[in-house]
């Protein structure tokens, strides 16, 4: 997908629709991220028109994370866009990538540059990617209140074990970094076991899943796993899925 400055200011989600909200990027990358990307300060600028309360205005140019955009890549073949994972915690959470494909970050940073940018680097630099990407630590979430899980998200910690989201999602780094077919595949990617992602940050990497198809936590766990094939969610209430997803949202 080919993206300009302009394009940036609406992102598009897995399924085509365009999220009416301004992406402050300066695309110098495709991992690098509006700070305030994501669904709280989402709501936040759009429903009540004012900008992320004080404290919470992060940067626009965070490195190392996530364009909210889907790329369809050549190296993956043409039709099966994927949206751009955060890169942090990559180098502690192998596999890498979104299929797993490669065993470890280390080798996912050479054959980017290989088969991605088409390009031949001397090995010095993959050091010093490596050794970039291994720097960057998680922000804490704006979901915490002073540090701490709201009532809600308490709430949410125990329905996070109830509805099976631990097994694969363990504390800390919230993945058992092993892949799974969650039945989210589509296409010529159907039955295709996905990577499970680290839930860290994940508060600021909005649009969610492979595809990108998700824009809300809630659709992740309502509209996207109809067949409770990703966690069990179909006999929560309304309440429950809200508090489940101010826990995720919270790590
Ligand atoms: C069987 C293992 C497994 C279970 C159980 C599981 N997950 Fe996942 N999770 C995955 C995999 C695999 C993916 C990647 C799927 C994709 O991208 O299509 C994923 C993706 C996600 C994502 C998207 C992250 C992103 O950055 O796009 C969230 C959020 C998530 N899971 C939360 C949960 C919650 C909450 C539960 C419990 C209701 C849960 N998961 C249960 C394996 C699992």
């Amino acid at each position: 997908m080919g993206v300009t400055d302009k394009d940036a200011d609406k992102t598009t989600t897995g399924n085509g629709r365009f999220l009416p909200y301004r992406v402050c990027d300066t695309r110098r990358g495709s991992h690098s991220i509006p700070g305030w990307w994501s669904e709280k300060s989402k709501v936040t600028k759009t429903a009540q028109g004012s900008p992320p309360p004080r404290g919470r205005a992060y940067p626009c140019n965070t490195r190392g994370r996530a364009d909210a955009l889907n790329w369809d890549l050549l190296n993956d073949g043409i039709g099966n866009p994927k949206n751009t994972r955060s890169l942090l915690l990559s180098h502690v959470t192998p596999p890498a990538m979104i299929t797993a494909v490669r065993n470890r970050a280390e080798t996912a940073v050479r054959a980017g540059s290989r088969h991605i940018q088409f390009a031949v680097r001397p090995e010095k630099d993959a050091v010093a990617i490596d050794e970039y990407l291994k720097l960057l630590k998680p922000v804490p979430s704006p979901y915490l209140v002073k540090g701490r899980l709201s009532k809600a998200a308490k709430r949410g910690r125990k329905i996070f074990k109830k509805a099976g989201c631990a097994r694969c999602h363990p504390s800390p780094l919230y993945t058992d970094m092993n892949k799974y077919n969650v039945e989210t595949g589509k296409g010529m990617e159907k039955n295709l076991a996905f990577d499970t992602p680290t839930l860290v940050e994940v508060w600021r990497t909005v649009p969610y899943l492979h595809d990108g198809r998700a824009a809300t936590m809630k659709e992740v766990l309502t509209k996207h796993n109809s067949g409770d094939k990703h966690g069990v969610t179909s006999n929560l209430t309304e309440n429950e899925i809200g508090d489940l997803a101010e826990f995720v949202l919270s790590q």
